[in-house]
């Protein structure tokens, strides 16, 4: 229906380059049959609107091999969007061309659905259909929103652990999943873990794309992604561990970080269900953005690697571990990057939600540990950077902003906490997520933590999982969703803890 073979065309010669396209090319040859099946990666579906959504695969018969076992040919894919899960009802189809260029990836913007509901989707290309996915519609801009279930998760070492938690996921049935980073890891394979990442660490695009065609290959996170709409960020290790602007931590020449960086941009772009504009140009690629559900809530996702000065007070560093330096409350220093945070600031100041989600990375709270030689914050996160903290919760104080609450990933725990400018006068909430399978810290360390930063209110760093979280008009009800162990394929799942926030009083009750 909205296939357009111009358009089509044309699209493949923006994409590809002209001069790129072989010569004997054809939309007969991008419809050649494939042998063996393409949708090894699994579909999934992002950034859902009142209208529509992005319906994401990529072809890739050997998803171990750089170019997916794809060759340079550009192949066609047609999609369909349906009303009913065995896809009687299609209410919308098309066709993209999948090209070398982007992997083979294809990245749908379906437009002209209904608002508030579920939809289903499939895709086909070279003689194969692809598994079916299920996706939904945001609310309608002033829609009066009674509830809305999400999920939200972190930190997926491959070789850490299983990702049994995707099966109570899927189970507990969102109407959306959080991703907030580390969604593949960059090290070299090893065998001290469950399972074992196939190759050498990734410095170039071929390097990503394997490590993605690994991680992808995983049928939990495939059963994941087909049950939801996703809205993902990434933290550090979707390009290397601790990076920040051109910066990694061996201080490798900045010019050839950044050629590593677009290499891992351009692969993270070619995997995820985002919109066509967010497509990297060089190492740059703009993922801060909103999404609003109805009047019910809106998610400001913030993007706190690529945009931030150089580490904080790095001369005094011992690891992570600094003193608390001036240039740690440093107005100029910002996390976020000025534009980002200008962004932010604006974006919070017109909010009309009932409830503001900040989505990021970390944990956001104020973080002591004290140590003996006088070094207690981590320049790493927030706490490397607490002017912009301090700007952000002066924001929603000032401005009113209505329930502010957090969510986070990051460091491999299940936290809990208060944000404050005064003691004892919460601003907001934040829950940390646990991680999907990395490993944690001991419950003897985050007790230590805890007593040391009374701001946080619970702590637990031994099990892996994912955060839900169940918001009313009323109220936000969030659950740390914990399995029994990541070290085998399945395991039961128990609720670790269950908070309330209620509206119009910030703060949380552990339930
Ligand atoms: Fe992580």
């Amino acid at each position: 229906m909205s296939f357009d073979r111009r358009d089509l065309l044309g699209r493949a010669a923006v994409l590809a380059g002209a001069a790129l396209l072989p010569s004997a090319w054809t939309p007969a040859l991008a419809q050649a049959r494939l042998i063996q099946d393409p949708f090894t990666l699994g579909v999934a579906s992002g950034e859902p609107s009142p209208r529509g959504m992005v319906l994401w695969t990529r072809l890739a018969p050997r998803p171990l091999q750089p170019d997916g076992g794809m060759g340079a040919a550009p192949v066609e894919v047609r999609w369909e969007v349906a009303e009913d899960p065995r896809l009687r009802r299609v209410v919308r189809s098309g066709a993209q061309l999948a090209v070398a260029e982007a992997g083979h990836s294809v990245h749908v913007e379906v437009a002209g659905l209904r608002p508030g509901r579920e939809y289903w989707y499939r895709f086909r290309a070279g003689g194969h259909a692809s598994p079916v996915g299920r996706t939904r519609t945001a609310p309608d801009t002033f829609a009066d929103v009674k509830r809305l279930r999400l999920a939200y998760g972190s930190c997926q070492k491959y070789e850490a652990g299983y990702w049994g938690a995707y099966d109570h996921l899927v189970a507990d049935d969102p109407d959306l999943v959080l991703f907030l980073g580390d969604y593949i890891y960059e090290q070299a394979g090893t065998d001290k873990g469950v399972r074992r990442h196939p190759d050498a660490e990734p410095v170039d695009l071929a390097g990503y794309r394997v490590r993605y065609g690994a991680y992808k290959s995983d049928p939990k996170l495939q059963a994941a992604h087909a049950a939801a709409p996703w809205m993902v960020i990434w933290d550090d290790h979707e390009v290397v561990n601790d990076y920040g602007g051109d910066q990694d931590r061996l201080n490798t020449d900045p010019a050839r970080f950044l050629r590593r960086r677009a290499a891992a941009y351009q692969a993270y772009f070619e995997h995820m269900p985002l919109r066509r504009h967010r497509r990297p140009v060089g190492p740059d690629m703009l993922l801060y953005r909103t999404l609003d559900w109805g009047r019910l809530a809106q998610f400001q996702f913030l993007d706190t690697r690529q945009h931030r000065p150089h580490r904080t007070c790095d001369a005094q560093s011992d690891g992570k571990a600094i003193p608390d330096c001036p240039q740690r409350t440093d107005p100029s220093r910002s996390l976020l990057g000025g534009a980002q945070q200008r962004w932010l600031v604006e974006r919070l100041e017109t909010s009309q939600a009932r409830w503001n989600v900040l989505a990021q990375q970390y944990l956001v709270g104020e973080i002591q540990r004290p140590r003996p030689d006088g070094r207690i914050y981590s320049n790493d996160g927030w706490s490397g950077y607490a002017q912009t903290r301090r700007r952000i919760l002066e924001t929603w104080r000032d401005a009113k902003v209505s329930n502010p609450v957090v969510l986070g990933g990051d460091i491999h725990c299940f936290i809990a906490g208060e944000l404050e400018l005064e003691a004892g006068k919460p601003i907001a909430s934040e829950f940390v997520g646990g991680s999907i399978s990395s490993l944690g810290a001991s419950n003897a360390d985050m007790q230590r933590l805890q007593a040391a930063n009374p701001n946080l209110k619970f702590t637990e760093g031994e099990h892996r999982g994912y955060g839900r979280v169940d918001l009313t008009p009323d109220g936000c009800e969030v659950t740390f969703r914990a399995v029994e162990s990541a070290l085998v394929p399945q395991s039961p799942v128990r609720n670790l803890a269950k908070f309330q926030v209620e509206a119009g009083r910030p703060g949380l009750h552990i339930a």
